[in-house]
């Protein structure tokens, strides 16, 4: 009998995009689907729903028990409300989720299988139950360069990301878009006037970026169209002394650190020392790629050529992108990746300070390999299991 599959936010963005990639790899094939709703419960169930033809309560814990599996991208103040109800009541079910709210509990493993499938199938020998989808940033990076850290040559990396509305939230890609046609509407009769002053623009622009109200800025909190905010989520920094590593971190750039460890099963908790990982997380006017810039000391100087054959062979999905002008621009974009479920990672070089340096720009698209894709890949492993 197929398994008992509870999805709860599928709705949503990442869920919607959940449900695609579900639909596409014909996963509903393999498992019984219980759609579940946090308004809507006794409501009909979508189309891809077999026996279970009604909307369930996404809070009604008896009928979240029946579930062999949970699959949940609604959100870490669901997880929080209705995770820990479900454990106390002696669910052994297994729960895969998107938010961030457990993942770094010890009981939780972050997925992203094809860069930790042995953490995986460890603890599911151990009887894990809880699967957690990784930062976005994180799971895209390691996709694009997780052999450099496999083959255990990386000393330590740094990375500048570039990162889009989307991870944000839906509304965050609304509020983008809508203050770019703000942007354009208050400067287009000069635009559509070949014969007007750029610099007479470029005032008007930035006139009206700094006029935006409140309700024009309401999810980033300040104009993203037309420029960057370079801190992303809380600061964990608060408390600690200046000068200690740390000091003055956004919580997006803490857990490059914590969770590339924890993904690749090094680090406290592992018995072994972490890999040193840090940078800045910054915000820019792109829909739902996050890109970022790389640096590596590597443990010794490796010949380029041996590199990018390590990342090419390392699995499916990624695409060494030549090291020139053209192909950078052409394939290494959020505009070019967008969409599908390819990691290219260009820009490779060894920098000035030695050959132990490495350069890398990688791009991935944030609610695939960041968001929908690990959590359906652990969904498949558990129904092969
Ligand atoms: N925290 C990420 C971001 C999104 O704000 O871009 C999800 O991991």
């Amino acid at each position: 009998m197929s398994k008992l599959v509870g999805l709860v936010g599928w709705r949503g963005m990442v869920g919607s995009v959940l449900m695609g990639r579900m639909v596409a790899e014909n996963d509903f094939d393999l498992i019984e689907p219980v759609f579940f709703s946090t308004s809507n419960a006794g409501a009909q169930a979508p189309a891809w729903a077999k026996n279970e033809t009604t909307l369930q309560d996404a809070y009604g814990i008896e009928a979240l028990q029946r579930c062999d599996i949970i699959v949940t991208a609604q959100g870490g103040d669901y997880t929080s409300a209705v995770f820990p109800k479900l454990r106390a009541v002696g669910w052994r079910g297994h729960w895969i989720d998107a938010a961030s709210t457990l993942r770094m509990n010890s009981d939780a493993v972050i997925v992203l299988d094809p860069v930790n499938l042995p953490v995986i199938k460890n603890a599911l020998s151990r009887g894990g139950n809880n699967w957690i989808g990784g930062n976005c940033t994180v799971s895209c990076m390691l996709m694009g360069v997780g052999a450099l850290y496999k083959a255990g040559l990386v000393e330590w990396m740094s990375t500048q990301t570039y990162q889009a509305a989307s991870g944000g939230g839906a509304q965050h890609m609304r509020e983008l878009l809508t203050q770019y046609g703000t942007l354009y509407a208050e400067v287009k009769e000069l635009l559509d006037d070949p014969g007007s002053a750029i610099l007479e623009i470029d005032r008007k622009v930035i006139a009206k970026q700094r006029a935006l109200t409140e309700a024009e800025t309401a999810h980033f909190g300040v104009p993203l169209g037309g420029s960057l905010i370079p801190w992303i989520d809380k600061d964990l920094g608060l408390g600690k002394s200046r000068d200690e590593p740390g000091w003055g971190q956004s919580k997006e750039e803490w857990k490059g650190m914590a969770e590339t460890n924890k993904i690749l099963g090094l680090g406290e908790g592992f018995g072994s020392s972490p890999i040193a990982v840090d940078g800045f997380c910054v915000r820019i006017g792109a829909m739902r790629c996050h890109s970022q810039a790389l640096t590596f000391k590597l443990k010794k100087d490796v010949p380029l050529a041996d590199i990018e054959a390590m990342i090419a062979a390392d699995n499916a999905w990624v695409k060494v992108v030549p090291n020139t002008r053209q192909a950078s621009i052409k394939d290494l974009t959020p505009v070019a990746v967008t969409g599908s479920m390819t990691i290219p990672v260009g820009r490779m070089r060894k920098l000035a300070m030695g050959p132990e340096y490495l350069g890398a720009f990688t791009i991935g698209d944030q609610l695939l390999w960041g968001a929908a894709e690990p959590l359906r890949r652990m969904l498949r492993l558990l129904l092969q299991a």
